[in-house]
């Protein structure tokens, strides 16, 4: 009882719901999901998407949670379990550092385009004069990046430096629904707009070219089993760290279902939000990663307009960057929980504060490449990796993950360590520890259900779909 209350505890399950779901839902899938499904091709993705998160996905989730409780530890779960495993704690515990050496950056933009929305408001220029032409203008304006970053960075620090259930908890109870209202709000908002219904249909519409071809298929799986892995928070520590705060009578198989539900139900919403907003207002679904800024203002300040269109526009971008926060602070958190639990195996009085502020520090000087390269638009204040490299744009050898240093740690990550975690933890669970999942989860007195399907996926379908999953990547990166 002691050590809980060191380490700190769930107030209550939907105080862990919130916060877990907090995690779970951010860029990846207000972001991240309609991009990459709007350059995949839109129904494809959903479906090899849908799949994997039924499949592989949920089952990871709930290994994790089963993880951290029985240990309750965070990533230090696997040293716990023997010290030969302790390196897939360490490859978890790189992650989120590395995921918010870009995050941070991303989550401060969007709070830049909430405030030039909220500016609008009062009928000033929030834009620098640049109306949608904006994105292009903000990357190479360094100093507005950097100080967004160091804005976003630091309302993260201070929710952790609150602890658990004092500053994760209470801010994931309120902002989650407040979150969900806002978002079902806009998108029946976008649904009255006409030629909405285009982007309905390339979601939905069945078609299934993208299988034909072996090519285009495996591209589809990588990119849609690196958004898993992100939109889900999974292989970096996240859901063990959770895990381990939450009670011994709480029914981990359930909960691992309406996580992966309500997240993918939110990544949904945000597609229908903004590939029919694209639709209606001409935006090409293919614009990449600046579909969020560039076409999704883009469509408030052009297509909308008026004051109507600046009140939407604060409000999405409010809510995206309320979602960013949420995610940013699980991440910080597996980091400082890592060193709490630490320096509580060693007896000492842990200082959640000073750590949370270390790493807070150090992942603002490791993000300030992300924030100075102008996302590889070339020529800014500090070189993409591509520009270190002597390649060109466009050029030879020029590839995703040299295109900008967010492609970089996002390859890093969404690309190898997590498949190579969640790999490693399903041959754990699968053959060293078969019965540790189905035990920790009938810990709480409910039944374990679809036994001999989680054992067949721990055992052989996990470990296969990501060694494809590897392969399939390193190709790429020697493209
Ligand atoms: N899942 C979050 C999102 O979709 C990102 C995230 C990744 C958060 C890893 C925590 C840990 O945006």
């Amino acid at each position: 009882m002691d050590e809980n209350k060191q380490r700190g505890q769930w107030g209550s399950t939907f105080g862990f719901l919130m916060a877990s779901i907090g995690s779970a839902i951010g860029l990846g899938n207000l972001w991240g999901f309609p991009y990459k499904m709007g350059s995949t091709g839109g129904f494809a993705f959903l479906v090899v998407y849908l799949i994997l998160v039924v499949l592989v996905g949920r089952l990871l989730m709930m290994g994790e949670f089963a993880l951290g409780r029985k240990t309750g530890l965070g990533v230090g779960a696997y040293a716990k379990l023997g010290q030969k495993y302790k390196v897939i704690g360490w490859m978890a515990a790189f992650c989120p550092f590395l995921i918010l050496g870009f995050y941070s950056v991303l989550a401060g933009m969007t709070l830049r385009y909430c405030v030039g929305f909220l500016v609008q408001i009062f009928g000033m220029d929030g834009f620098a004069g640049q109306g949608s032409g904006f994105f292009g203008y903000l990357l190479y304006d360094t100093k507005s990046m950097v100080l967004f970053l160091a804005l976003a960075m630091l309302v993260t620090m201070v929710i952790v430096m609150g602890g658990v259930q004092g500053g994760i908890e209470k801010f994931g109870k309120v902002a989650m629904p407040a979150l969900g209202v806002i978002l079902i709000g806009i998108v029946i908002f976008v649904a009255f707009q006409p030629g909405a219904i285009e982007g309905y249909k390339f979601m939905f519409k069945p078609d299934f070219s993208q299988f034909t071809d072996p090519k285009s298929f495996f591209n589809v799986l990588k990119v849609a089993s690196g958004q898993m892995f992100f939109s889900l928070s999974l292989a970096m520590g996240i859901n063990i760290t959770f895990g381990s705060y939450l009670a011994k009578d709480k029914d981990i198989q359930k909960n691992a279902l309406i996580v992966p539900f309500s997240d993918t139900l939110f990544a949904l919403f945000a597609g229908m939000m903004i590939l029919p907003a694209c639709a209606a207002f001409g935006v090409d679904y293919g614009a990449g990663p600046g579909l969020l800024f560039a076409s999704m203002q883009n469509v408030f300040l052009d297509g909308m307009g008026g004051m109507v269109g600046n009140v939407i526009g604060f409000l999405f971008y409010f809510l995206v960057f309320i979602a960013a926060i949420t995610s940013s602070i699980a991440l910080l958190e597996v980091l400082a929980s890592g060193v709490v639990d630490k320096q509580i195996a060693k007896g000492k009085n842990p200082n959640r504060k000073m750590v949370s502020i270390l790493f807070a520090v150090a992942i603002f000087i490791f993000a300030l490449p992300t924030a100075m390269d102008a996302l590889g638009s070339g020529g800014a204040a500090v070189p993409a990796p591509f520009e270190l490299l002597g390649l060109e744009i466009g050029g030879e050898g020029y590839a995703m993950w040299n295109d900008c240093w967010l492609d970089l740690y996002d390859m890093i990550t969404e690309g190898v360590l997590m498949p190579l975690g969640a790999l490693f933890m399903s041959l754990l669970l699968g053959w060293k520890f078969p019965n540790l999942v189905k035990d920790e989860c009938e810990a709480s007195g409910h039944k374990f259900r679809g036994e001999a399907y989680t054992k067949f996926a721990f055992r052989f379908l996990i470990p296969i779909v990501m060694a494809i999953v590897l392969y399939t990547q390193i190709q790429a990166f020697f493209l």
